[in-house]
């Protein structure tokens, strides 16, 4: 069985086809994506409406696409994000799943994204286990009790502010780096020293005693940095660009990890799973694998194409649920920009 999903909740416009055998088993069949983010640029940061106007052009030629790479005319069901994520971005692309869905006279789901970046770990042919997901992209940054892809997860923290990407790109921007700001980022902070003890938000004793203690927030981090850059102006000192980068860059890596494995000790999840764009960041995966191997946790970080937003991540979590029998949404399924983790498909209407 060929199941078909539609990503549009941020940036990336991402057909994807999986196929799905009677075991539970999926394999990549099309894996198309176009990315917005450079018409983001000059902003520092994603503008929704930017991105669902380049959703609403780049649609068909990326379904083409995807079609041609499976060398199939339809697939035999249609899924896409329909939350958590921007308005009119979730709109283009669940219009679109549901308009094809209808010509083609196959069901649709209406699934949620932060499913589909945890769906991801299943198609290595691994199940995933209890894990725990730390998902840190530009849009999200969360940490998830996962019980097997496609159940409700449970979110044990997130950031009260910035996103943790959405911070690298902050700060690369009161740098003078541009946009993204990860990968600028993390290139010159391998050329520096982490010499400056930058702060690492929500980590006082009480903040891990207390409701927060898996929660996150880089504004003080990113003031921070501002507040460094700016002392050493008026000082008229020169500053290391490279060394506020390996500087910032520890914390980031740090706070995320030691709340990770918080999550993970508590819970008592033996795997842990890392998503999102700033997956791809080297300090955090260094720091993630020497904590885990420490902690005797299997780390698992899937290939960076599917770390990021994309098509398959929707294909695989609606083949998953399909798998356990799950019903089609209908046609009548709306968006929902703030979709809870604990809805890994939204049921039909009536
Ligand atoms: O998942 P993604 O492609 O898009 C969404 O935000 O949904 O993630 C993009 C984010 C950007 O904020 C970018 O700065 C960050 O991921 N990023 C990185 C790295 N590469 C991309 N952050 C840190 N280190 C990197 N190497
Ligand atoms: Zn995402």
């Amino acid at each position: 069985m060929l199941v078909l999903g539609i990503e549009s909740s941020c940036d990336e416009t991402g057909v994807g086809i999986v196929e799905l055998d009677g075991d539970g088993y999926m394999d990549i069949r099309a894996d198309q994506v176009a990315s917005s983010m450079q018409q983001h640029a000059r902003f520092g940061g994603v503008v929704p409406e930017i991105a669902s106007r380049a959703h609403l052009e780049a649609m068909p030629q990326v379904m083409r696409a995807a079609l041609d790479e499976a060398g199939i005319d339809k697939p035999d069901a249609v899924a896409a994000t329909v939350g958590p994520g921007l308005a009119g971005a979730l709109l283009v692309g669940a219009s679109a799943a549901k308009a094809y869905a209808a010509a083609w006279g196959v069901p649709f789901y209406g699934v949620n994204h932060l499913g589909g970046h945890v769906a991801v770990a299943n198609l290595q042919g691994q199940k995933l286990p209890h894990s725990i997901a730390l998902l840190v992209s530009g849009g999200h940054t969360q940490i998830l009790e996962v019980d097997a892809v496609g159940k409700p997860m449970r979110e044990l923290g997130t950031t009260l502010d910035d996103a943790a990407g959405e911070a690298y790109d902050k700060v690369s921007r009161l740098l003078g780096l541009g946009y993204p700001g990860g990968p600028v980022i993390d290139k010159l902070a391998a050329q520096g020293e982490a010499n400056i003890n930058f702060p690492r938000g929500l980590s006082r004793a009480e903040d891990l005693r207390g409701e927060h203690r898996y929660d996150f927030s880089f504004s003080g981090l990113k003031t921070s940095v501002a507040r460094y850059v700016e002392k050493a102006e008026r000082e008229g000192r020169v500053v290391s660009v490279e060394d506020i980068c390996a500087s910032f860059q520890e914390a980031v890596a740090d706070v995320l990890t030691h709340k990770a494995m918080l999550a993970l000790e508590d819970t008592g999840a033996k795997v842990m799973l890392l998503g999102g764009g700033v997956a791809a960041n080297s300090r955090l995966r260094s720091l993630a694998a020497q904590r885990c191997a420490a902690a005797g946790v299997e780390l698992r970080v899937p290939p960076f194409r599917l770390c990021t937003d994309n098509g398959v991540m929707i294909a695989a979590v609606a083949a998953q649920l399909i798998h356990e029998g799950a019903q089609p949404s209908g046609l009548a399924c709306g968006t929902d920009t703030a979709l809870e983790v604990e809805t890994p498909l939204v049921l039909p209407v009536g």
